[in-house]
């Protein structure tokens, strides 16, 4: 059965009427530029085929009941139009609690409802399924109460629950491309006036997620105190931002820096240089850069924004002696464990996947996961 059917029939199981609506939210893989959108800088991601579905139908007081499938079927309730406190003890809670509060926080007038939320984005795995929920979640209330809200405003929304609310200084890439996807385009953002730049990926590549099933550890802990590193280093050039540091003022000045300041300053400015870049050959199908690019980038990761972990840098050589300069290989979003993504030709995938299947447990002692998407649409409503 698929997910939308179940979320719709185990809605009527546990409410005892039918779902209004379903909201499909996907989650999303960075193909390259990885923490510079805090950095107002550049990045490339494209929403994919694995995402969280929200069945909702609205209530006539002002309760919001939720049923967490993928959660042990844990249930939350809260009461709208008084401020929402955290949930002591359920973190996915505090994903839509942390949103509804945003919500009204901006004046936005909710209404109650019931919601069932399952989904298939794979959890922890750096694919983005905490942005896929919080924009679920925006999005069925924009439906459900007509607000009216637009997508780039629906991210903020989330990244804003996710900052204020849950406690992750996150940037807007996940949430916006979620919001803002579009089929079989990659999206370039400008993270400082977050335009949009459409990249068409070509049908002869797949996009490949590795899943390395490394437990991310101290994921917020680090990824907070690798923003307030890359301030310092905007700071000790007197700029906003280090969007605004060229790669030329960086090598005149990087003797004077702290060391660590000066490494996750030299990966930001050439991870934005990339990106700017790899847009320019995913357009024109320059496969051959496009996998020096990605490989610099993982590289740059590795050793400068110190981000990856051995597991990861192993299955990234797995798939980089297979692939060579045939596709591109890096490890993808926040770090710390979670997935590699790989733009591989598609006569291509089995070699890959089977090179994979081979060495990557035996290295390593970790069974991977293998996933492929082609770039999806981002939120949208499906009606019954
Ligand atoms: C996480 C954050 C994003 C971004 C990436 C790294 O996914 O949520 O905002 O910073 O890490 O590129």
């Amino acid at each position: 059965m698929n997910i939308e059917s179940n979320a719709r029939n185990v809605f009527l199981s546990h409410y005892g009427r039918d779902a209004d609506f379903v909201v499909k939210a996907p989650g999303r893989v960075n193909l390259i530029g990885e923490h510079t959108d805090y950095n107002d800088g550049f990045v490339l991601p494209c929403a994919i085929e694995y995402a969280t579905y929200i069945a909702v139908a609205p209530r006539t007081d002002n309760m919001v009941n939720v049923l967490a499938l993928d959660c042990n079927n844990e249930i939350d309730s809260f009461v709208l139009g008084q401020e929402v406190a955290h949930h002591p003890s359920q973190s996915w809670s505090n994903y839509v609690r942390g949103v509804v509060d945003e919500l009204q926080k901006r004046g936005h007038v909710l209404s109650g409802c019931d919601i069932c939320i399952t989904g298939n984005v794979p959890q922890g795995a750096g694919l983005s399924s905490s942005a896929a929920l919080e924009v679920g979640v925006a999005y069925a209330f924009n439906h459900l109460c007509d607000l009216f809200i637009e997508r780039k405003e629906i991210a903020k929304i989330g990244q804003a629950a996710e900052n204020n609310f849950v406690g992750c200084n996150c940037g807007i890439m996940d949430q916006l491309i979620s919001a803002c996807g579009q089929q079989g385009q990659a999206l370039g953002i400008d993270c400082q006036s977050l335009d949009l730049i459409e990249v068409s990926i070509n049908a002869g590549m797949t996009i490949m997620m590795i899943n390395s099933n490394v437990k991310r550890g101290l994921v917020d802990s680090e990824y907070n105190l690798r923003r307030e590193q890359c301030y310092d280093g905007a700071k000790a050039f007197s700029k906003p931002s280090l969007r605004h540091v060229s790669i030329e003022e960086y090598e005149a000045n990087k003797a004077q820096l702290d060391e660590q300041v000066a490494k996750r300053v030299e990966h930001i400015v050439y991870e934005n240089a990339r990106t700017l870049s790899a847009m320019q050959a995913f357009t024109n199908n320059d496969i051959a850069t496009l996998s020096k690019l990605m490989a610099q980038s993982h590289q740059s990761m590795r050793d400068l924004f110190e981000i990856t972990t051995p597991e990861i840098d192993t299955l990234v050589e797995i798939i980089n002696s297979v692939l060579g300069n045939k596709g591109g290989v890096r490890m993808t979003g926040g770090g710390f464990g979670g997935c590699v993504v790989a733009f591989v030709p598609n006569c291509m995938v089995e070699e890959v996947s089977a090179a994979i299947e081979a060495n990557y447990q035996q290295q390593t002692g970790i069974k991977e996961t293998i996933y492929t998407s082609l770039p999806a649409s981002g939120v949208s409503v499906i009606r019954a």
